[in-house]
């Protein structure tokens, strides 16, 4: 074999040699360490150490695990018979724990409203227990809707709501036997929690969509339109007065028609 090193380089002796792949093992086990203890902390649940020092989160949990973990399972980690609950956030439980929805009775396609079955001190555990198992929206606060335009709160619910809520909120139905609810018994909280958790078949609206004063907007929208007076008669969607004359005259109309055939079949 012809050499190109120099004749005078030492050669490695073997223990020389020995020591370089001890070296090059060692700093490959400290890699392999560093890269495990890297994924360990990211990877860990982080909201662990705190439920176990938080005496409210403690008591959240065991009301979790009497009410709702035979369906969302032991961990809120979700399973076959409802989803995990990890990342919803506190919102969505003083949503459906507060409108009665939760704990879910009987399934079917729409989860309704119902009287609520836990007292307010229990949903605010409840939700800071789920609220500690991963981040998601929390329960909205200083709601000053008073103030905000009505009007352009109307303009706004019919542009995002009306598709389903329909132009009174006084609700629609949707495919597959779903149906979005009339919104008159919805308070402001509510108004909001549902548009930032999208229950069900209803989209989430961020805040980029809607801005938080655009959502105030549409609540003292909602709001009007649940206390303005209703003339009576019988509910049209309260759309006005053209579908009402419309009404009566499909109606009216109709009815003379048919008459008159009937007259005529006889003569
Ligand atoms: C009988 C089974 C059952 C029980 C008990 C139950 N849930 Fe549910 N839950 C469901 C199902 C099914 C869904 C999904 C359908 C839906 O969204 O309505 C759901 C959805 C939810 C959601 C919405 C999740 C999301 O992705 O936004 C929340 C929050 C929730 N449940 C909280 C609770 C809490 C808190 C309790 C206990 C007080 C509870 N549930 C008890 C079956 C159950
Ligand atoms: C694609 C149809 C759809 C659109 C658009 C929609 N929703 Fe909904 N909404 C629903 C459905 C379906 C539910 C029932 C969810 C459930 O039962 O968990 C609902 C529930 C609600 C509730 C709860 C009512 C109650 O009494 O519990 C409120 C409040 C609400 N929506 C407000 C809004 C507002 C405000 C907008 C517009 C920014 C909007 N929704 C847009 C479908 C829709």
């Amino acid at each position: 074999m012809v050499s190109v090193s120099s004749p005078d380089a030492p050669e490695p002796t073997p223990r020389r040699r020995i020591r370089k792949r001890r070296i090059a093992s060692l700093g490959i086990l400290v890699a392999a360490l560093g890269t495990i203890g890297t994924l360990y902390a990211g990877l860990a649940p982080s909201g662990s150490a705190a439920s176990n020092s938080d005496p409210s989160i403690a008591r959240g949990r065991q009301l979790f695990l009497q009410g709702c973990a035979s369906c969302h399972g032991l961990n809120a980690q979700g399973g076959v018979r409802a989803p995990s609950l990890i990342g919803v956030g506190a919102a969505a439980v003083d949503f459906r724990v507060g409108t009665g929805r939760m704990p879910l009775q009987q399934h079917g396609p729409e989860a309704p409203r119902k009287r609520p079955v836990y007292n307010n001190a229990q949903i605010q555990l409840l939700a800071g227990y789920v609220a500690s198992l991963g981040a998601g929206p929390a329960i909205p606060t200083n709601l000053n809707y008073q103030s905000a335009d009505v009007a352009f709160g109307g303009s706004l619910f019919r542009t995002n709501c009306a598709q389903c809520h329909n132009f009174a909120g006084s609700g629609g139905a949707l495919t597959y036997g779903k149906y979005a609810p009339s919104l008159s018994e919805a308070t402001p909280k509510q108004i909001y929690e549902a548009m930032i958790t999208g229950p069900e078949n209803m989209p989430v609206f961020g805040d980029k969509e809607i801005t938080p004063a655009q959502k105030l907007a549409i609540i003292s929208y909602i709001r009007t339109i649940k206390t303005e007076p209703n003339p009576g008669g019988a509910g049209l969607g309260r759309v006005g007065p053209v579908t009402e004359t419309a009404v009566a005259w499909l109606v009216g109309i109709g009815a003379l028609v048919i008459v008159t055939m009937w007259i005529g079949s006889r003569a």
